[in-house]
C-alpha cells in the first residue's frame, strides 16, 4: 500500500489508478483533485476529493449517486458488485439476511427510486441492517434536496473508509 508521500508523487494515471474507485465507478473525482497535490494528510487529501465532488455540477453528482448499487439489490444477490461494495455491504450484515428481509429491503429500494430517482445511499460500513433499515424508513419521507444532499455526504464517508483501506500510514 503507499503512502501519501508515494501518493503525491504519481503522475496523474497512476494517482487515478490507486485512488479512482474511493468513489463508485466515478475515477474523474481522483483525476480532477491530481493537480492539488501535494497533499499533507489523509484529511486533506479527502477534504480536496470531496470538494472535486461538490463543486460538481449537479449532473455529474447525479451520476456518482446513480452509479451505487443497491444495498442487498439484484447485483448483491449475483455477486456482481465491486470488491469494496462487496466488502461494504457484507460489513452491514447484508449478505446474511432472511429471504423476508432482502425482501422488504428490495421493496423499500424500489420505492425510493421511484420517489427520488436516485438509489438510498448510506455508508453501510457505519450501519448495520437495523439502522438500514430504519433510515430507509424515515428517510422515504423527506423531500429530494434534503435527500440528494444526505447521499453526497454518506458518499463522503464511504470514500473516507475506502481511502483509510489503500493508504499506508508511516
Ligand atoms: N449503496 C448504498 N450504500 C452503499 C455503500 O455503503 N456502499 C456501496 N458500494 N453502495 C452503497
Amino acid at each position: 500500500m503507499p503512502t501519501l508521500a508515494e501518493l503525491n508523487a504519481l503522475d496523474r494515471a497512476a494517482f487515478v489508478a490507486r485512488l479512482g474507485h474511493l468513489f463508485e465507478h466515478s475515477p474523474w473525482v481522483a483525476d480532477e483533485t491530481w493537480p492539488q497535490r501535494p497533499f499533507r494528510d489523509a484529511d486533506h487529501l479527502h477534504a480536496a476529493l470531496c470538494a472535486t465532488m461538490r463543486a460538481a455540477g449537479r449532473d455529474r453528482q447525479l451520476a456518482l449517486i446513480r452509479a451505487h448499487p443497491d444495498l442487498a439489490g439484484r447485483l448483491a444477490q449475483q455477486n456482481r458488485l465491486t470488491a469494496e461494495s462487496t466488502r461494504e455491504q457484507a460489513a452491514a450484515g447484508l449478505d446474511q439476511l432472511a429471504a423476508e428481509e432482502i425482501a422488504r429491503i428490495q421493496t423499500l429500494n424500489a420505492a425510493y427510486l421511484e420517489r427520488f430517482g436516485f438509489p438510498f445511499i448510506i455508508c453501510a460500513r457505519l450501519n448495520h441492517k437495523s439502522a438500514i433499515l430504519a433510515a430507509m424508513e424515515a428517510r422515504r419521507h423527506h423531500d429530494a434536496d434534503t435527500e440528494f444532499a444526505t447521499a453526497l455526504g454518506e458518499i463522503e464517508k464511504i470514500a473516507r473508509l475506502r481511502l483509510d483501506d489503500c493508504l499506508q500510514v508511516p
